[in-house]
């Protein structure tokens, strides 16, 4: 696996990849990497010939006083785990570079970006819908990985891919869960044991809102106000709790396929968690 640290050096291995006419599947992470990324490393394997991952703790997703100084930097273990699961690339630019000095141009995707985590976290999408553009014009990728567990960041990528008629395809993998049914993420790291035990209670209260809509409940007010209560009730401090369409906007009586979607905050970890119904 090459580790590539600035943009010159990327260039040319790409060049000398698709001159041999090599595809190209790409991960984006920002690292302190977990089963969940691992997962996506291994499903990237079998879209095409090489892999390459990022590893780039994005600035501008993170709003002032939020976690960009906290969140765990693992760049040895990283590299190693990815060597191991056979990755070809590994891409850690440094800022400087993402972000040259005077950068004044972003990617925005209204509307979208705006509701449920773009509510507490005013620009994050901005961020992500800036870097994630950067990152597809550097790499040129073939096809590009995204986990559900980030749900609206993904249907915040595939509304950017289509809307810049980007040339990648954008494939979603499904959350990879430890065995209480906590979706993986960095940040459970900021979780005491305890409260690790307690999290799992986020994908409990998605999967009885889950329930009540396969049995044909259809007061989306009632349940999020029931799973909402839960949450308080289990020491999380919830900052939404939302039945959606897939596609994000409201629901309506007659729907039958949903996104489940919740942000709540357990000591000092935000976490974040969906599940889907599909008639
Ligand atoms: P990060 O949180 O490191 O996640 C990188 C990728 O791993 C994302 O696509 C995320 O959805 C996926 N992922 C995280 N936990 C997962 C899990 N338990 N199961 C499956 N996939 C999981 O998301 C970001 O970084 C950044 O916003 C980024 C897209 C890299 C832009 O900076």
């Amino acid at each position: 696996m090459q580790i590539i640290q600035s943009i010159p050096p990327l260039r040319e291995i790409l060049k000398h990849w698709r001159g041999q006419g090599d595809t190209l599947a790409f991960v984006p992470t920002m690292g302190n990497l977990h089963a969940g990324h691992l997962h996506l490393m291994a499903q990237a394997r079998s879209q095409a010939d090489k892999v390459a991952v990022s590893i780039f703790v994005n600035p501008t997703q993170f709003s002032a006083g939020e976690d960009f100084g906290a969140y765990p930097r693992t760049p040895e273990e990283d590299a190693e785990k990815l060597r191991e699961s056979g990755a070809d690339l590994l891409f850690m630019p440094q800022a400087g570079e993402i972000y040259p000095s005077g950068a004044a141009t972003f990617v925005e995707v209204p509307g979208l970006s705006e509701r449920l985590c773009g509510t507490s976290r005013p620009g994050h999408f901005r961020g992500v819908a800036t870097v994630v553009c950067k990152l597809f014009n550097l790499m040129q990728p073939d096809v590009a990985l995204f986990g559900e567990k980030d749900f609206q960041q993904l249907t915040v990528i595939r509304r950017l891919v289509d809307d810049l008629n980007l040339p990648v395809r954008v494939v979603g993998v499904p959350t990879v869960r430890e065995a209480s049914g906590l979706a993986m993420s960095s940040r459970n790291g900021y979780l005491s044991a305890e409260e690790k035990q307690r999290a799992a209670l986020l994908y409990r209260s998605l999967l009885a809102a889950k329930s009540a809509l396969a049995a044909g409940e259809r007061n989306f007010p009632a349940i999020e106000a029931a799973q909402t209560e839960f949450l308080l009730a289990a020491g999380f401090k919830p900052d939404y709790f939302a039945i959606r369409r897939p596609d994000l906007t409201e629901p309506s009586a007659s729907d039958q396929d949903f996104a489940i979607l919740a942000a709540a905050w357990l000591g000092r970890a935000r976490l974040i968690d969906n599940v889907q119904l599909r008639a």
